[in-house]
């Protein structure tokens, strides 16, 4: 067995990786711009940034800020849109060794359908990730994401237009995670995916005003992971779909600690901006941890921690 085999996991029929560690949505762009600062060829897959129907130009700036243990962003959505996602990404993606998933989102049921649909069967897309959690848009977006019915509803109407995975990508804004990973789950999810950001604000006292130019953004980094590894335990628990872990993730431990409370799999987001090997370095943490243990396969410690 190969050193990659003891990584491999499948995150949804027929969307098998080569390691878990896959790039969080937003956090990585389209990828392209990642080549020369990483090997991109050894990430698990890729998860592109959010894609509506049309274009966006997203929030108004300042859009990114630093805040205790992390960082703040209401950066909103902004996007090239499905069409020139599928003519300039689409056919560079087809070429990668990486699978890439790519992340859509709509201000209305009708529009995550339309967005699915367009992308089933494009050459270089090897599945979905629905966004029904984004904190920085005004219509759609988490509303999706913190009601079970209308998660339930959009769910069920990318899985009708696609035949491509389809992970949906809950929102820790909600006060019970089961109730809408369940209702997900029921409604035809391959996967779940969480948590995506949770809504913060910060203020500038000499200004006396908000520092985000759209007052409210989404809070990711270490300070999220404790509340992330506590949603994906308990997610986890309650679905028997794969679940993907994400917040916070920073290194080879943190991602451990997802696989232990039950995932499948994680993504890594603002370590990516702090240094963009972040990835690989983790990746090489889990394989010299399965080593060090004498640990076969990682899915052998895959909730470890619940037993
Ligand atoms: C700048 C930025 C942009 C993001 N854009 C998206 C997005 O378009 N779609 C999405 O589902 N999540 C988006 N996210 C959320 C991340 O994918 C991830 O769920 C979240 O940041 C928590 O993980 P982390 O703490 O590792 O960053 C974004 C996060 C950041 C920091």
């Amino acid at each position: 067995m190969t050193a990659d085999n003891r990584l491999s996991v499948t995150i949804a029929p027929g969307l098998k990786l080569s390691n878990p560690v896959i790039a969080a949505s937003g956090t990585f762009g389209y990828g392209d711009d990642w080549e020369g600062l990483l090997d991109i060829r050894k990430l698990g897959a890729i998860i592109c940034k959010g894609t509506t129907l049309k274009p966006r130009d997203g929030n108004p700036q300042p859009r990114i800020i630093e805040v205790s243990g992390g960082m703040l962003n209401s950066v909103g959505l902004q996007n090239i849109g499905v069409e020139a996602l599928i003519r300039e990404k689409a056919p560079l993606w087809a070429k990668w060794k990486a699978p890439v998933i790519v992340n859509i989102a709509g201000d209305s049921v009708e529009d995550y359908a339309k967005v699915a649909a367009r992308l089933d069967g494009v050459k270089g897309i090897s599945g979905i990730e629905v966004n029904i959690s984004c904190p920085n848009v005004k219509r759609g977006g988490m509303h999706f994401g913190t009601d079970p019915h209308s998660a339930a509803a959009v769910t069920k109407a990318v899985k009708k237009a696609t035949l491509l995975p389809v992970i949906v990508k809950l929102s820790p804004n909600v006060t019970d995670i089961v109730q809408i990973a369940l209702a997900v789950e029921k409604a035809g999810a391959d996967a779940i995916s969480l948590i995506n950001t949770l809504s913060g604000m910060a203020i500038d006292v000499n200004m006396r005003r908000p520092k985000l130019g759209n007052i409210v953004g989404g809070l990711s980094g270490p300070a999220i992971k404790p509340v992330a590894l506590w949603m994906v335990y308990k997610a986890a628990g309650a679905v028997n779909v794969p679940v993907i872990g994400c917040g916070g993730i920073m290194n080879a431990v943190d991602a451990l600690e997802f696989i232990m409370a039950g995932a499948t799999a994680v993504q890594v987001g603002t370590a990516n901006l702090v240094d963009p090997q972040s990835a690989i370095r983790i990746i090489d943490g889990l394989r010299r941890y399965l080593s060090a243990e004498g640990i076969k396969h990682i899915s052998d410690i895959r909730g470890a921690a619940r037993k």
